[in-house]
């Protein structure tokens, strides 16, 4: 069933590059809130496995189109994160590898590919609430987001973290291919003609750089709870 799009549900925004915690956090604040969640990047990164597994070239906008209408792509929610699932396909594991980032970021830059993942993202917003996490949610997505936050960090320190994720993970990487893979990526993201990643004018930049996750999750819901009702919120 399509859900159906309620544009009065709130939405909060958090944009950034890969490696700042922005999925973490997104996850932590959407259960604390008991919202749904939108995690923009596996969007993309399973759209993009799916032209590859199809031979569909970034150049080729009718054949992008044509698999944006006819794909499938599912997000089933687990204790340990989310499955990504194509039919009944489960492809997670080729999606969050570092190449599945980097294919994602290729068929990102293309503004049919950009189009036709717009809708399915404004899709997921629902009562009572959505956290939605990528890079251009509260520019172009959802630019009436309620809070637009910006989690940004050194390139080092990002690298260190998506480290430690993906080995956790069980996946063969190295520190140093991880710095440049990030730089390339960030490159790429951010100086793209479509939607590049910047924060919104009206974001609140936060660099994690020096802060553990607990202390991001924790000015993120003050922000949170001093939008949502500032009468009651004291600043501490
Ligand atoms: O957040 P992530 O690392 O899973 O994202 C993978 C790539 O997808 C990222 O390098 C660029 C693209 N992306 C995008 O262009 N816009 C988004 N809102 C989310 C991701």
């Amino acid at each position: 069933m399509t859900p159906v799009t309620d544009t009065t549900a709130p939405v909060l925004a958090i944009d950034g590059p890969s490696g700042t915690g922005k999925g973490t956090i997104a996850g932590r604040v959407a259960r604390h809130l008991g919202w749904q969640t939108l995690d923009s990047g596996a969007l993309y990164r399973a759209f993009a496995f799916l032209a590859v597994e199809n031979s569909i070239d970034p150049g080729d906008a009718e054949g992008l189109e044509a698999l944006s209408q006819s794909s499938v792509i599912q997000f089933v929610a687990e204790l340990d994160g989310v499955k990504i699932l194509v039919g009944d396909r489960d492809i997670t594991d080729e999606v969050r590898s570092e190449s599945g980032g980097r294919n994602a970021s290729v068929y990102a830059k293309v503004a049919v590919v950009r189009k036709a993942l717009l809708r399915r993202q404004r899709s997921m917003r629902r009562p009572p609430g959505l956290v939605a996490d990528g890079r251009d949610m509260g520019t172009v997505v959802f630019p009436d987001a309620f809070l637009k936050v910006f989690l940004d960090a050194s390139p080092a320190v990002r690298a260190q973290r998506r480290y430690k994720q993906l080995k956790g993970k069980g996946f063969d990487v190295t520190l140093r291919a991880l710095e440049r893979e990030i730089a390339e990526r960030d490159d790429q993201d951010r100086n793209r003609a479509v939607s590049p990643l910047v924060p919104a004018a009206d974001a609140i930049v936060l660099d994690t750089s020096e802060k553990d996750i607990g202390e991001v999750f924790a000015e993120v819901m003050q922000f949170v709870n001093e939008q949502l009702d500032p009468e009651k919120t004291p600043r501490s």
